[in-house]
């Protein structure tokens, strides 16, 4: 019934092994981690799919590249070789590293809010940069397609622009009072669902229409272009590169955590189109922030394996792969009835745990009870993206309501073979067997910001 997925284009050459615990020695590991996997060693973790960021193995021509890498303080020959791929598969004028996508995030978004009371508009806001928009003093807001929440039903591209709302939204805050507008692609939130060429082109022309700078926030740029090559007509034959060219044409700046499709463990990016007096803002303020704008937080060694890394995010086969192994798993879970978002994304499968679990409020984080629930199964490590992690509104610091409780499984690139796979797919049908028994969480401590990094919780009894 389903395509064939197909099988890794790579092989082994080196590896990491890992290690099963008891339900027992889970159970005891878990209450100790406040009921909040992200506490929980590594080393307690069977297979990890806590997240797909700087999680990945690199490739050995990228092990190779890590030699190579010139330390020097200022001028590095390594940022100028990534500074050449980054021009070359953005079109853009200026780089700067970064030393992950909030390092981005932190450096560029200020730049952008001119005074009190502007707004960010995106199709989904990341939770940093929600959280790198509200210290800007600005405000957040989404805009995705009504779709997008509507898990079971297909949609080609969940992570679209709703177009009305977004042209509503700037006449409502005034053109003046739009900070940018934030292309998330693919949309992580709401489950690396990609956003059509389309859909980003008009963006863009609602953007200048209004005359509001378009920001590229491209931790998965090439799982969407990808994606666009495999859904939308007229990409079938143009390459993953020349269709990441076009993407970028429809923006004005480029924030990427390189984290995830540049393939390497730690890495940002900052790429401006043409703006130069912007980019001088941002190589004076990354100084303190980040580091001298060559090397931005980084090694000379991590700018090397970047280089090759974004490089080889781009190649087709690895991409077909990468993407398939997401599908498969989601196959496997919808074949045995748990809800998930359909289709599945670029880097994991979202499991909607609103329908798993009606019995439990938003503000008892029904994802969360789910997740905690796979780790006690079979030593697997998932992440909440609902209630739990939305947090407080900033200025009534009340709960907020996540229109979507899901659990993710995030698939780190390179990693897990389909074998590892089906231990998630059979540990996960499992807790959906019993699902009526989990119950909700409530706080024992909780952070101000951020809160779902740290928070401790405990079942309500
Ligand atoms: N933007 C998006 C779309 C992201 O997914 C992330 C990180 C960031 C920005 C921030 O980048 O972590 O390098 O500072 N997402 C990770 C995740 C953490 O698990 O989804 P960062």
């Amino acid at each position: 019934m389903n395509e064939k997925y197909v099988a890794p284009p790579y092989r082994i050459k080196m590896v990491e092994p890992i290690k099963m615990t008891t339900k027992e020695e889970r159970i005891k590991k878990l209450k100790e981690a406040g009921y909040n996997p992200f506490a929980l060693k590594s080393e307690d973790v069977y297979i990890d799919l806590l997240t797909d960021s700087g999680t990945g193995a690199m490739s050995h021509y990228q092990w190779g590249a890590l030699m190579q890498g010139d330390e020097a303080y200022a001028g590095s020959r390594s940022f100028f070789r990534l500074e050449k791929v980054v021009k070359e598969i953005t079109n853009y004028q200026y780089v700067i590293p970064a030393h992950q996508g909030r390092g981005a995030e932190q450096v560029v978004l200020p730049q952008l809010v001119k005074r009190d009371g502007m707004y960010f508009i995106s199709n989904m806001h990341f939770d940093t940069t929600r959280a790198h928009v509200e210290i800007a003093g600005a405000r957040a807001l989404d805009v995705v397609i009504d779709e997008c929440f509507d898990t079971e039903t297909y949609h080609p591209f969940k992570g679209n622009f709703d177009l009305e709302k977004l042209e509503k939204t700037i006449k409502e805050k005034g053109s003046e009072n739009i900070a940018g507008i934030i292309m998330t692609i693919t949309n992580n939130s709401a489950g690396g669902q990609p956003v059509s060429m389309d859909n980003l082109r008009r963006t863009k022309e609602i953007a200048n229409k209004y005359n509001i700078t378009t920001i590229i926030d491209g931790a998965r740029y090439a799982e969407n272009a990808f994606f666009i090559k495999q859904r939308e007509k007229g990409y079938e034959n143009l390459t993953i590169k020349e269709i990441a060219h076009e993407q970028f044409s429809y923006g004005d700046i480029f924030l990427m955590s390189a984290k995830k499709d540049g393939l390497v463990n730690i890495g940002g990016i900052i790429a401006i189109k043409d703006d130069y007096e912007l980019y001088q803002k941002c190589r004076t303020f990354i100084v303190p922030m980040e580091g001298f704008p060559t090397y931005g937080g980084l090694a000379g060694r991590d700018m090397e394996a970047l280089a090759v890394g974004l490089q080889e995010a781009l190649d087709e086969d690895y991409q077909r792969h990468r993407i398939d192994q997401v599908r498969y798993l989601g196959d496997r879970l919808r074949e045995e009835g748990v809800p998930i978002q359909f289709p599945t994304g670029g880097h994991a499968v979202f499991v909607d745990c609103k329908k798993i679990c009606p019995h439990i409020p938003y503000h008892q984080f029904p994802a969360q009870a789910v997740c905690n629930d796979v780790y006690l199964e079979a030593g697997i490590r998932p992440v909440e993206i609902g209630s739990f992690l939305l947090g407080r509104d900033p200025d009534t610091l009340e709960n907020l309501e996540s229109p979507l409780e899901l659990m993710r499984l995030t698939i780190p690139r390179r990693t897990y073979t389909y074998a590892h796979l089906d231990v998630v797919a059979e540990a996960v049908i499992e807790v959906y067997k019993r699902r009526e028994q989990l119950v909700g969480l409530d706080f024992e401590y909780e952070p101000p910001v951020l809160r779902h990094f740290t928070a401790r919780l405990k079942p309500i009894k």
